[in-house]
Order: structure tokens, then sequence, then C-alpha cells
């Protein structure tokens, strides 16, 4: 059993870590943009892929990933983990129906909502006693999820044609372009000192240091990983100004 996934803020690694661990304590655990990831797939027959809900699909990166290893899946088990803020009709599915066509046997899906990431818009965001309530409420699901799959019960959620339709329906639809592909977006801001944390974080190699400030390319995933860790919110996606900054440590 192998557990992979996308994480920009923690929340998908935090729920990937207790479920494959919870399920197989040595299981190996890792990011997607570890090397040595294809590697470790074509070791396991069980794969967990776990990533964060845009906009109703799968972020860009991970079906990106997807499509680059076409041959890799065939006859793989694969339970997909889709983790969300507030509603994701069926973001377990996204990439559940793409690994179908590649070969896997879908084992099951799981949505698990958690703090939302997007730090940049106020509308979005939520107190910290929220943000831990919430984090209390996912570890709880996903105990039970791991009890259930010990007995053989693997949750379908956003697998099902309903789902399918709520999710295209629900959001997908009207902001599918904005999850087309790598974003160019990202804005570097005059409070940047050049530390170098966020080329550190950025699972696409999307940024750079040049004369003594952080240079964005046009490969952003937007996962919010350089977002939330730089130390003088210097960085903007989706909004102008960064509110407070999503990190999981701080609700545990
Ligand atoms: C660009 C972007 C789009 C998002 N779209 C949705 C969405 O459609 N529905 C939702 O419930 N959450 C959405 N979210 C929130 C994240 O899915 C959620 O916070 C997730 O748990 C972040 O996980 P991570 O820390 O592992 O990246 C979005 C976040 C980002 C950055
Ligand atoms: S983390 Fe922030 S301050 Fe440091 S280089 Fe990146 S943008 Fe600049
Ligand atoms: S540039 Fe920032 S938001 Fe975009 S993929 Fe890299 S770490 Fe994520």
């Amino acid at each position: 059993m192998l557990g992979i996934y996308l994480s920009g803020t923690g929340n998908t690694k935090y729920c990937m870590n207790l479920l494959v661990k919870g399920l197989e304590p040595n299981a190996a655990v890792m990011s997607l943009d570890n090397p040595n990831v294809v590697k470790a797939i074509e070791e396991n027959d069980v794969i967990f892929l776990g990533y964060p809900v845009q906009f109703s699909n799968a972020p860009y990166m991970v079906r990106d990933f997807i499509h680059k290893n076409p041959t890799i899946w065939k006859g793989r088990q694969v339970f997909c983990l889709a983790t969300m803020a507030l509603f994701s009709g069926d973001g377990a599915g996204c990439t559940a129906r793409i690994l179908k066509k590649y070969g896997a046997h879908i084992l099951g899906g799981l949505h698990v909502r958690m703090p939302d990431s997007i730090c940049d818009n106020k509308l979005l965001k939520k107190s910290v006693e929220k943000n831990r309530e919430t984090v209390v409420k996912a570890t709880k699901k996903l105990e039970q999820t791991v009890i259930s799959i010990k007995k053989g019960n693997y949750p379908k959620a956003g697998i099902t044609f309903f789902a399918y339709i709520a999710g295209l329906f629900g959001q997908r639809l009207w902001f599918y372009h904005k999850t087309a592909g790598y974003s160019d977006r990202l804005k570097i801001h005059e409070a940047c000192v050049g530390c170098g944390l966020c080329v550190k974080s950025c699972p696409m190699k999307n940024l750079s240091i040049k004369e003594g400030k952080a240079v964005p390319g046009n490969k952003c995933t937007m996962c919010y990983a350089c977002i939330s860790q730089c130390p003088h919110k210097a960085i903007t996606l989706l909004g102008k100004e960064v509110k407070e900054q999503c990190r999981l440590d701080k609700y545990l």
C-alpha cells in the first residue's frame, strides 16, 4: 500500500497519513513531486491518491501527472481522497474517471472537509477556533473510515453518477476554465525579501530568486503552498492581499 498526495497547506497530507498509516502503519506516504513517486507506484498494488479540490475539480498537476504516466495504473487498485473547504460534488471522481480509463480498478472515494487553503480572499476565512473544530471532525471521519475499510467497506463518495452531476452543474461547468491548465497569475509583491522559502515549497518548481526577489513562472498549480509559507505575506494568487495564512499546524 502506498499513499501519494498533493497538498498546499498540509490538509491533504494530514488526511492521507491518517488514512494510510491507520490501515498499514509501515506503508509509505509521499508527495507527488517526490522524484521516486513513479517507481513507488510501480512497486505497489494498492494506491491511495489524495489532493485538494479546486473549483470542483482535481488540481491540474494531479491530472497532468496521471496523463503523463499512462502505463503505471493498469491493474492497480486505487482509492481517491479529496479534501475540500465546502463543496465537492465529485472531487474524488475527477481522478477516478481518468484512472479507470488507464486500467485502474477504483476501490472507492472519500471527501473530507478541512480549513480553506485560499488565504487571500477574506470572504473565505474562518476563525482559528472554527478551523480547529473542522480538523477534529475530519480526524474522526478518517478514523471511522479506517475502521470501515478494515472491514472491507470502502466509501464511494464522489464516484457515483449522482456525484458527477452535482460536481458538474454545482461548479465545474462554470469554473472549468480556472483549472484547465497551469496558471500564470501568481504575483510577488514589494514585501518580498528574497529569502527563498517559497522556492523550496513549490511542488512545480515554479519559483526562482532573481536579483534578490522571488520570480514566478507560468506553471502554478494553485496549491497555495508558497502563499501560506511566505513570512512576509508577499505572494497572492486569486485575491489581492493575504489575510490569515492557512497552515494546518495552527489547527492541531
Ligand atoms: C484554487 C483553489 C480552489 C478551491 N476550490 C474549492 C472548491 O471548489 N470547493 C471546496 O470545497 N474547496 C475548494 N478549495 C479549498 C481546498 O480544496 C481545501 O482547503 C483543501 O483542503 C486544501 O488542501 P491542501 O492543504 O492539502 O492543499 C480550493 C482551494 C484552492 C487553492
Ligand atoms: S518566501 Fe516570501 S519573502 Fe521569501 S522569497 Fe518567497 S516571496 Fe520573497
Ligand atoms: S507557485 Fe505557489 S501556489 Fe503555485 S504551485 Fe508553486 S507553491 Fe503552489
